[in-house]
């Protein structure tokens, strides 16, 4: 019987999303069981993939990457130990297919049956039909015998130089590639562990280990008790995976669980995005990362008080690289920090006072709707994060953006949409001009409800007050569910 896949890991095999899959099981292309896709049906769908073009997985993912720009980039080959344990883990796993070979074990059962009634032939007889028997059966067993499974190889393949993890009791599925953490690997995907110092010293990640094995491969301070190790509990800030893995983690479901963090940053750059926005890149120590969910706000204070200087800015980059948040501030002379910034007050390596995250402006991460961003001018920066998390967390639905500007240079990152269209299939976008904010909204909410099935939407309108009002009010008009509508006024 052909191998099963589950789709998370046929979809890592194959260099796509696994809403790529799911269109593709949706519309009958692709025949799928109790969740799983055969690798047999998976070469009928993919015939030209071969391992040696196992390339082309590995170039989608690069090109995914180079399109987001700065990303955890840490994707070095295992350590020699963990190959070796993985190598072996594999190695037994073939002993075990070969000794279920089944066609043999068949073969050896219908010979001894042939022998218990032999008839009372000349030996010469006897041993001539048997012969031919065996060559028969032998020539129908090797005749049956599959050419090579190129999936199933570069399964194998991919299993050494990645590990598969369950989280229980959410379900979710990621890969820890090479020697990274399992923390590392969860925020690569998109998901919210719980975690705090990411380095060891807090044991806010500690996750039980239900099966498999793990390796520690960072330095780490905090103690375990001995009952927590009794249990198999490991810190996943400092473990890596050797296998495959089921863990017991907890997870952010909504912004209450992410506690509120007061943080020392430094200012990494500053550049122009355009004459009135800056692009602020912030990096927090190593030992005290930015937790936070995608769409989210912090405030900023050159002066360590909340009470002075202070702004509050959407974040434009995804959590999955916690160290690193970018943020698109606008000029504004009553924002004082902003004015400091355009100024040329803050300057790379100053430190920054970071308050946050505020703000519940979060992707509906269960809904199995397609999402629709609706913004204006640098309503862009949350959705940018939205959007960025919408792919690491492989989010099944399609993405569509709707981006409306008042100004000639409002659709100051369109390279960057650009890029996600030219790497992710699910993504599209469309641009808008308009005079102001509320025509602006009016004519996006337009846009929108010509798309079609704006119904089975999630729909995120961000922008200024007017434009927000008047997206809301003509969408609300046209009958989209107010559950399935997120608002953030900038
Ligand atoms: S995140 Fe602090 S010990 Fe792992």
């Amino acid at each position: 019987m052909s191998q099963r896949l589950t789709l998370s890991r046929a979809a890592h095999l194959i260099g796509v999303t696994r809403a790529v899959l799911q269109k593709q099981i949706a519309s009958g292309e692709l025949p799928s069981f109790d969740g799983c896709v055969s690798a047999e049906d998976l070469q009928r769908v993919y015939p030209d993939l071969k391992l040696e073009d196992s390339g082309a997985f590995e170039r989608i993912t690069k090109i995914r990457e180079e399109a987001f720009g700065k990303r955890i980039r840490e994707r070095v080959l295992p350590n020699q130990e963990i190959l070796a344990q993985r190598l072996a883990a594999q190695s037994e796993e073939l002993e075990d297919v070969r000794r279920h070979l089944a066609h043999y074990h068949d073969l050896i059962e219908a010979l001894r049956e042939r022998i218990d009634h032999i008839g009372s032939a000349s030996a010469a007889e006897q041993i001539a039909d048997l012969a031919a028997f065996l060559d028969v059966s032998l020539a129908r067993v090797l005749g049956s015998e599959e050419p090579t499974d190129s999936i199933q190889v570069m399964d194998n393949v991919l299993r050494v130089m990645s590990a598969h993890v369950t989280v229980k009791p959410s379900g979710h599925e990621f890969f820890v590639e090479g020697s990274e953490t399992v923390l590392q690997a969860a925020l690569r995907a998109g998901l919210a562990p719980s975690y705090g110092c990411g380095n060891g010293n807090c044991g806010l990640c500690k996750a039980r280990i239900i099966s498999g094995q793990t390796q520690q491969v960072q330095q780490s301070d905090y103690p375990l008790s001995a009952n927590e190790r009794t249990q198999g509990y490991a810190l996943l800030c400092s473990h890596t995976a050797v296998s495959d893995l089921v863990i017991e983690m907890l997870e952010a479901n909504a912004p209450d669980d992410i506690p509120q963090q007061e943080i020392v940053v430094k200012v990494r750059s500053v550049a122009a995005l355009t004459p009135d926005i800056m692009l602020l890149h912030l990096q927090t120590p190593r030992s005290s990362r930015l937790r936070f969910l995608a769409g989210q706000r912090v405030a900023l204070s050159v002066t360590g008080s909340t009470a002075n200087f202070r702004g509050e800015y959407a974040i434009a980059s995804c959590p999955c690289d916690d160290r690193n948040v970018l943020l698109h501030v606008c000029r504004d002379e009553d924002d004082a920090f902003a004015s400091r910034l355009f100024a040329g007050a803050i300057k790379a390596n100053d430190a920054v006072s970071l308050f946050g995250p505020f703000g519940d402006f979060v992707l509906q991460k269960d809904s199995p709707n397609d999402s629709l961003f609706v913004v204006c001018d640098s309503g862009f920066a949350p959705v940018k994060s939205l959007i960025e998390h919408a792919v690491s967390a492989d989010l099944p639905g399609a993405l569509r953006l709707i981006w409306a500007a008042t100004r000639a240079d409002g659709h100051y990152l369109e390279n960057q949409c650009r890029a996600w269209a030219d790497a992710i299939e699910t993504f599209s976008y469309v641009t808008l001009m308009a005079e102001s904010p509320g025509v602006a909204g009016t004519l996006a909410a337009e846009r929108a409800l010509a798309d079609e099935d704006i119904q089975t939407r999630d729909v995120y309108v961000v922008g200024p007050p007017d434009f927000v009002e008047a997206a809301h009010r003509r969408l609300v008009t046209a009958g989209l569910p107010a559950a399935q509508l997120r608002v953030e006024v900038l």
